[in-house]
């Protein structure tokens, strides 16, 4: 027998409960991994909420490392006893989840295996927003909302490597410490400031050539008024809930905008492009990428860290580590 968090029905925290499973078969072309950590993700909320639909029970999370134990007969990426990480296995809240070897990467020997789970899907998407939905090059200003979460810790500094003049908000001071410390150049208290009024001053009323935002609802409508013309409103969240349907005339009136929607799964799609940027993480992270751990929680306290993500008292990544 093994042990993971199951869903039986959606909801709240409480949902996610630790209970004994037998491992299922392993497929032809999946691996079976001895889960190290599981990285927490806002994402893992919305399925236990209902808001992303799957089929229940479900083992949640999706994001998370280890070693792997044994592979079926048509894995040829990896071997029993590499270790390894991945940004896309349903089940990874467990002590072992039967992943397929294409999702797999592996984990540099210098690289611990709590770091490697803690920069695998928010590290990859801090990647694709600053090199895949656009190019960052020196002398662009970026908003980025959240700037103090697990996303936002990351993508301020490659927006940072590559040049980017970064503007950050969040709710806290202790937060915006964070924020500053991760290289922001300005950092807006969204909570008690106005960040329209904010990013204009900062940008001498010109306003950004992008505005990253995983807030959603509470930031999506006034982000649209500090952006350039021909700029882009990169919505890659919704923390705050779902933005309602808009009038697609605003892009025009704000001055021919782009709105993105997008997804890192469309961006590691391939094999290729998940390798290109799973090396490209390690390799800032060797170079000096900090990934900040918020918390580390015992895998079976996955609904305390649910609670904690969900209130706003959290920055940085919250992992729950599997009992060794
Ligand atoms: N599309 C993609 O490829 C992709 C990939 C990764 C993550 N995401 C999305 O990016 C967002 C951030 O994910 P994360 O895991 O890095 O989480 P996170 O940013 O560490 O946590 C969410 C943060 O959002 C802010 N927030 C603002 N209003 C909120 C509200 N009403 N309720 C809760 N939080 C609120 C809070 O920061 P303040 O207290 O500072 O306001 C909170 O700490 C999520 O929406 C997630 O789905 C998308």
């Amino acid at each position: 027998m093994s042990k993971s968090i199951v869903i039986h029905e959606t909801g709240g925290p409480e949902v996610l409960r630790w209970e004994e499973s037998s491992p299922k078969k392993l497929q032809p072309e999946e691996a079976r991994v001895k889960i190290h950590s599981a990285g927490v993700n806002y994402i893992d909320i919305y399925f236990r909420e209902g808001l992303y639909p799957a089929e229940l029970p479900m083992t949640p999370g999706l994001e998370g490392s280890g070693v792997v134990e044994s592979i079926g007969d048509k894995v040829t990426q990896v071997k029993p006893g590499d270790r390894v990480a991945w940004a896309s296995c349903r089940g990874s809240y467990g002590l072992t989840v039967n992943a397929n070897a294409q999702s797999l990467v592996s984990v540099p020997d210098n690289i611990s295996l709590e770091i490697a789970a803690a920069s695998m899907l928010q590290g990859m998407t801090a990647h694709y927003l600053t090199y895949g939905v656009r190019e960052t090059k020196p002398g662009d200003t970026a908003l980025v909302h959240a700037a103090a979460g697990g996303t936002g810790l990351l993508l301020v500094q490659l927006l940072k490597k590559a040049g980017a003049t970064v503007i950050g908000t969040c709710s806290t001071e202790d937060k915006a410490q964070k924020v500053k410390s991760a290289g922001a150049d300005h950092v807006i208290l969204y909570s008690s400031e106005d960040f329209v009024a904010k990013t204009k001053e900062y940008t001498n009323s010109k306003g950004v050539a992008v505005v990253y935002d995983s807030v959603g609802k509470d930031t999506f409508d006034k982000s649209l008024k500090v952006i350039q013309p021909r700029g882009l409103m990169a919505l890659f969240g919704q923390s705050s809930g779902p933005v309602p349907p808009f009038d697609l005339q605003r892009l025009n009136q704000g001055g021919s905008l782009f709105v993105t929607r997008p997804s890192l799964f469309h961006y590691t799609s391939d094999r290729s492009s998940l390798e290109h940027r799973a090396k490209e993480v390690f390799s800032a992270i060797e170079n000096g990428l900090s990934i900040a751990i918020g918390r580390t929680y015992p895998m079976e306290d996955a609904a305390e860290a649910h609670l904690a993500l969900s209130s706003r008292k959290t920055s940085g990544k919250l992992l729950l580590i599997a009992p060794s």
